[in-house]
């Protein structure tokens, strides 16, 4: 249950100064550049976790923009294969200007997945607002011909999920299974937590009944006892199956476990000069995200320039 003064800083988010959300949302984040993110996933690696590395940048207005996303992120599929961190990279549809022309993005896409197939490294297309998921799932078989280690992603909080998932199953697709971070209205999606966590389940059971591998991304303990047990009434095994959560999101001895269970564990990490609208996301979903504001605000003689 949000409190009152939850709420009322969730509604004021979009006017707190950008240097108070940069302080607060700095955990999520790896950095601006992407070898900090590149030492991050070292660091990482080190201490026994994979990771996906991800450039911030979505909702492109321009194909200038998309032109600097593509060379950027050939730069991060190069890099990634030149290091010895996992070869994973996640990315968002949008930033390759699936609003502006969904044809032109599957092009544009497809040249990006040719270069992640030279350097064999694996890429997840992330899924945006509910806006984008027809063109998303209509993007994944295009590109796959280009490079068949691409994977997506469903969101549990839509009514259709369940479907998609029947359907990406009988692919072999990989799949990354999440909540859905966009909050969509009660016609096209389950809005109770409860329903969303039974949704997720429904879910992750039809792709388990396929054969493609299956990535449960969430922090939700409850849920992920959940998944434990299907898993195990599907037969299913580390080879098949792992875990997955977001930089910074406290749950580090859930992961901890799952580690020592056997499962492999990847975080995903983003980095970038394009930090604000991912940070506002991750703001949201912190339960003490008013009080870490709130004392922020209260700090703001201490903050810092730039971000
Ligand atoms: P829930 O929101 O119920 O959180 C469970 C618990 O985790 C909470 O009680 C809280 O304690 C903690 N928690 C969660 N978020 C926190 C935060 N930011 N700070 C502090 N504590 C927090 N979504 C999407 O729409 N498209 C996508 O492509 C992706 N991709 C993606 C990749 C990966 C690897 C992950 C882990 C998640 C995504 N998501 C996503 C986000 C996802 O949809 C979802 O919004 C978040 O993971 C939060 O949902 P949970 O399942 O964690 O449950």
């Amino acid at each position: 249950m949000t409190s009152p003064f939850a709420a009322l800083v969730q509604i004021l988010l979009p006017v707190v100064p950008r240097p108070v959300v940069a302080r607060v949302a700095r955990r999520y984040i790896a950095g601006e550049t992407r070898d900090d993110a590149l030492s991050l996933a070292a660091r990482l690696r080190a201490e026994g976790y994979l990771t996906t590395l991800d450039m911030l940048g979505e909702d492109v207005s321009g194909w200038d923009d998309v032109l600097e996303a593509t060379r950027a992120y050939a730069g991060l599929i190069e890099a990634v294969a030149a290091s010895d961190v996992p070869r994973h990279v996640s990315l968002k549809p949008t930033h390759f200007g699936l609003k502006l022309d969904p044809d032109r993005a599957a092009g544009t896409l497809a040249d990006l997945l040719a270069v992640a197939r030279r350097r064999d490294v694996e890429i997840t297309i992330d899924m945006e607002d509910a806006s984008t998921t027809d063109a998303t799932l209509a993007l994944w078989p295009r590109v796959r011909l280009t490079w068949p280690r691409v994977g997506l992603v469903l969101q549990a909080r839509l009514h259709r999920t369940e479907a998609d998932a029947g359907v990406l199953a009988a692919e072999g697709a990989t799949v990354r299974l999440c909540k859905g971070i966009y909050k969509e209205p009660a016609s096209i999606a389950w809005t109770g937590r409860q329903a969303i966590r039974d949704a997720f389940v429904r879910a992750a059971r039809a792709l388990l009944a396929g054969s493609g591998s299956v990535q449960f991304a969430t922090h939700d303990a409850v849920l992920v006892d959940r998944l434990r047990s299907l898993v195990a009434e599907a037969g299913a095994g580390p080879g098949r199956v792992e875990f997955q959560a977001l930089l910074g999101v406290p749950v580090r001895s859930l992961l901890e476990d799952l580690r020592a269970e056997g499962w492999p564990v990847r975080l995903y990490v983003p980095y970038g000069r394009d930090w604000y609208a991912y940070s506002l996301r991750r703001l949201r979903e912190n339960p003490d995200m008013a009080s870490a504001i709130t004392l922020s605000l209260l700090r703001r003689d201490r903050i810092g320039t730039g971000t």
